[in-house]
């Protein structure tokens, strides 16, 4: 199959529904030979099904692409490191990893269980972590060799990382140490011919179904700019040899709209050469804020 991933081998994470489903399906219409990622978990990460996984596999060879499901869990290294060598072992190389999987238990703080802050970090961050490492380790070894790859990784991070979402606690915590391991990430793999970059998603899926419940189709054009079909483009682009010189970036992707999210930077400064007594340190801290740019509203927030 021609496109702009042929001849490369990608996994997607988190691929048997909703945005990894549609980024697995992309990326085989763009010609990638796709090990399609899924655990097969319930909205809160409870119980285990190997049927999402083998139906989009089944999807990709039914429309004359190749693929293998992998039904492992991401946040454990024997599922990330099978994971990598399922790619490897079936098709001979690894040249695009879209970290995806995921699920949500959301509470506000005060009633946010320890076991739901551990199980929602863990699959975002861990879940992201590990398979990225296993993924490295490989094409570490193939620079070694001599064979310096087009390699990409795209990561999936969430407004809830960017801005905080009130209810999403442990969400918001996992996906803002996203774009802190993407950023590492990039700076540290580059080396190896890696680029990573970060997408942050909006669609309608099961995770968003109540939120996004009202969206429908234009009547008019019937683009329907929920679908999760719309964020898979970029993902393919930045997962394909052609985003040559682009790591370390996040973006904003929801509907027809792209968009570069710029993060922290230094704004108003004011240094004393000595240190400040509190009280001055607070009379600073209360002028530099007024010259400041006021921070993105919080998701949720009144
Ligand atoms: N839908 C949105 O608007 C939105 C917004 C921001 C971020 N996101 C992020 O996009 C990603 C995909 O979300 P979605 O909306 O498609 O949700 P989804 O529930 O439809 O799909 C997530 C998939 O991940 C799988 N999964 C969960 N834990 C796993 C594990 N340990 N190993 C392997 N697979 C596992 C699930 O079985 C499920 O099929 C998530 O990381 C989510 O946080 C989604």
């Amino acid at each position: 199959m021609s496109g702009l991933c042929s001849e490369r081998v990608a996994i997607v994470t988190g691929a048997g529904r909703g945005l990894g489903r549609a980024h697995a399906l992309a990326l085989a219409a763009e010609g990638a030979k796709v090990v399609v990622n899924d655990l097969g978990v319930g909205l809160d990460g409870t119980g285990t099904e190997t049927g999402p996984a083998r139906l989009v596999a089944d999807e990709i060879v039914a429309r004359g692409g190749q693929a293998i499901a992998h039904g492992g869990d991401i946040a454990t290294t024997e599922g990330a490191a099978s994971l990598i060598r399922t790619a490897v072992e079936t098709y001979g190389r690894l040249d695009t990893l879209v970290n995806n999987a995921g699920f949500l238990r959301d509470r506000m703080l005060v009633n946010l269980d320890e076991d739901d802050w551990d199980a929602v970090v863990r699959v975002h961050l861990k879940g992201h972590f590990l398979p990225l490492k296993h993924a490295a380790a490989h094409w570490r070894a193939e620079t070694k060799a001599g064979r310096i790859p087009a390699a990409r990784v795209v990561n999936t991070s969430s407004g809830a990382g960017l801005s905080g979402s009130v209810g999403q606690g442990n969400y918001s915590a996992a996906k803002a140490g996203i774009i802190g391991l993407t950023l590492v990430a990039a700076a540290e793999m580059g080396r190896y011919g890696v680029l990573v970059n970060a997408v942050a998603p909006a669609a309608r899926t099961r995770m968003t179904e109540a939120t996004f419940a009202e969206t429908m189709a234009a009547p008019d054009t019937g683009f329907d700019a929920m679908a999760p079909e719309n964020v898979s483009p970029l993902v393919v682009w930045l997962g394909s040899a052609a985003s040559a010189g682009v790591t370390g970036r996040v973006f904003e992707a929801e509907g027809g709209r792209i968009t570069v999210m710029e993060g922290w930077r230094p704004g108003p400064t004011a240094d004393k050469g000595a240190r400040w007594s509190p009280a001055e340190a607070g009379e600073a801290a209360l002028k530099l804020l007024a010259e400041a740019t006021a921070p993105e509203p919080v998701y949720g927030a009144q």
